[in-house]
């Protein structure tokens, strides 16, 4: 087991306390916090929401959902016991006054907790439910809000969120979620960047070819269909997830690991995007959507079953070619990809090195790639750096790929933690490093929203693509015009 520290004693509600992320996340999240010994005994949880239920009904759908998330190798029921002493249910109106009062008199025991409040709802009642707190005195020096993705659809309803949300909370007191950058890997990001100087004078357009971030999922839209379908890959997993980690990649050097540090380095990257236009949209990027298929011998629906309905152009793909105009990577493209229904689910970032300026080797040798260091976010967290090395033994002197493998499992036995134990433990702490800041949210959004604009001005449709398949063949085409192929295969 890990050796962990208490965080101070906390107050954790969550808003959709009994909602889908409440329970596959955030419930087996504190679960394993509360069994590695990080909870003190008088921290609670609160969960709230809209059905007039009791704690006592609640407690079996969470006994249920930490059955299926947490595996039997880590339940234990002293643990459940502690666990379910913390948890109760308040049921309130979010945007009227029911329930309200009721919860300044539940949590006025004790004003000099921790308070932390965690909007797992739809992004429209955000505004609500924090003027609801404010006006119930519910806003103590030591409480923070933690604000699930996504932070509106466009600039112009993230800023008002943003508004809304900062008008009773100090930013410092807001955490914007993004759960990728609590993975393992993508915090490994950070110590593989600045706790190596290997690396460092490599990191440019003088020694990188090129740059991918893949997100593959094998999941269709589930039982979410009705919010993704008015969502779609770009604001679902781009403008967020794979924009974080373009980053966490791109970034230069903070000056440390100072919340403010990190996000304007951060920052700088999101502002030196190249904006996709109308113009360029066609080249840039390409959507699709899954049609029915096959994922691991078993066949499965197209995105308009999933829906159940007749017609919909809402992307479940998205490739596109992101430059980062910098003199750091001046050239460099970035190519990102990530849908649903693909072959496999893997999350990797690859840095294509450049070729040999000269090839010394005869013709014999044989072929032989590149450097490449991938980065493997799940499953198999870990680091791969492809070198060329000389075939054993004798006879000539022949060439082959191999790798230096790091797998964090492997090499560190233990749990790997979910990204959201990490997060919400960093909530509590108050340690905003891995969240978003508003201006951050804010960049993302400018850079998104032009290539929204871009597809509708030029009526850029989805492109079909099998289920089990990497998307449609012009996404193949995307990165192959340029001379370069996707990184599907392990080495
Ligand atoms: C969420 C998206 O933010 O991330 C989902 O809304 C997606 O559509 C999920 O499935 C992927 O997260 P992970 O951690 O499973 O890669």
């Amino acid at each position: 087991m890990m050796k962990t520290i208490p965080v101070a004693p906390f107050d954790f509600m969550v808003f959709g306390g009994v909602g889908d992320l409440s329970m596959r996340k955030l419930l087996p999240a504190l679960y394993f916090r509360d069994r590695d010994g990080q909870l003190t005994p008088d921290a609670r949880i609160l969960l709230a929401s809209r059905a007039e239920q009791t704690i006592a009904e609640v407690i079996p759908r969470v006994r249920d959902a930490i059955g299926r998330h947490v595996a039997a190798e880590f339940f234990s029921e002293e643990v459940w016991q502690r666990f379910v002493q913390r948890l109760s249910y308040i049921s309130l109106e979010a945007t009227a006054e029911r329930g309200w009062d009721r919860l300044a008199a539940l949590m006025a025991d004790r004003p000099e907790q921790i308070r932390v409040f965690y909007l797992a709802t739809a992004p429209d009642l955000f505004g609500e439910i924090c003027r609801n707190l404010a006006r119930h005195g519910l806003i103590t020096p030591q409480a923070r809000v933690v604000l699930e993705k996504p932070i509106g659809r466009d600039l112009a309803s993230a800023r008002q969120i943003n508004e809304a949300v900062g008008s009773v909370f100090e930013e410092h007191q807001i955490f914007r979620i993004d759960h990728y950058l609590g993975k393992e890997a993508v915090q490994n990001l950070l110590a593989l960047r600045f706790a190596n100087s290997l690396f460092e004078t490599l990191w440019s357009r003088t020694a990188i070819d090129h740059v991918q971030i893949t997100v593959a999922e094998t999941i269709g839209v589930e039982q979410r269909g009705g919010y993704y379908d008015k969502s779609g890959a770009l604001r679902d997993m781009v403008q967020n997830h794979l924009l974080q980690l373009l980053c966490l990649v791109a970034m230069d050097s903070p000056s440390s690991l100072d919340p403010n540090d990190v996000r304007d380095e951060k920052l700088k990257v999101l502002r030196t995007l190249k904006p996709i236009t109308a113009e360029t949209v066609g080249m840039a990027t390409v959507r699709g959507q899954y049609r029915p298929g096959a994922i691991n011998g078993a066949s499965v629906g197209g995105y308009l079953d999933d829906l159940g309905q007749p017609a919909s152009d809402t992307e479940t793909f998205l490739a596109l070619k992101a430059e980062v105009n910098t003199w750091r990577w001046a050239g460099v493209p970035f190519y990102l990809r990530t849908g649903k229904r693909l072959p496999e689910r893997v999350s990797e970032i690859v840095i294509q090195f450049r070729p040999v300026a000269l090839n010394i080797f005869p013709s014999e040798a044989g072929l032989f790639n590149p450097n490449r260091l991938v980065i493997r976010l799940q499953p198999d967290e870990g680091i791969k750096l492809q070198l060329v090395s000389k075939d054993p033994g004798p006879g000539g002197l022949r060439l082959r790929n191999s790798a230096l493998n790091l797998s964090f499992a492997e090499a560190f036995k233990m749990r790997f933690p979910e990204a959201y134990e990490r997060l919400l433990m960093d909530v509590v702490r108050g340690n905003a490093t891995l969240f978003m800041r508003r201006d951050e949210v804010e960049a993302a959004w400018s850079w998104v929203e032009p290539i929204l604009d871009g597809w509708a001005r030029t009526g850029q449709a989805c492109r079909p693509y099998t289920a089990g398949t990497w998307g449609p063949s012009s996404a193949i085409a995307l990165i192959e015009r340029d001379g370069r192929t996707w990184h599907d295969e392990p080495l």
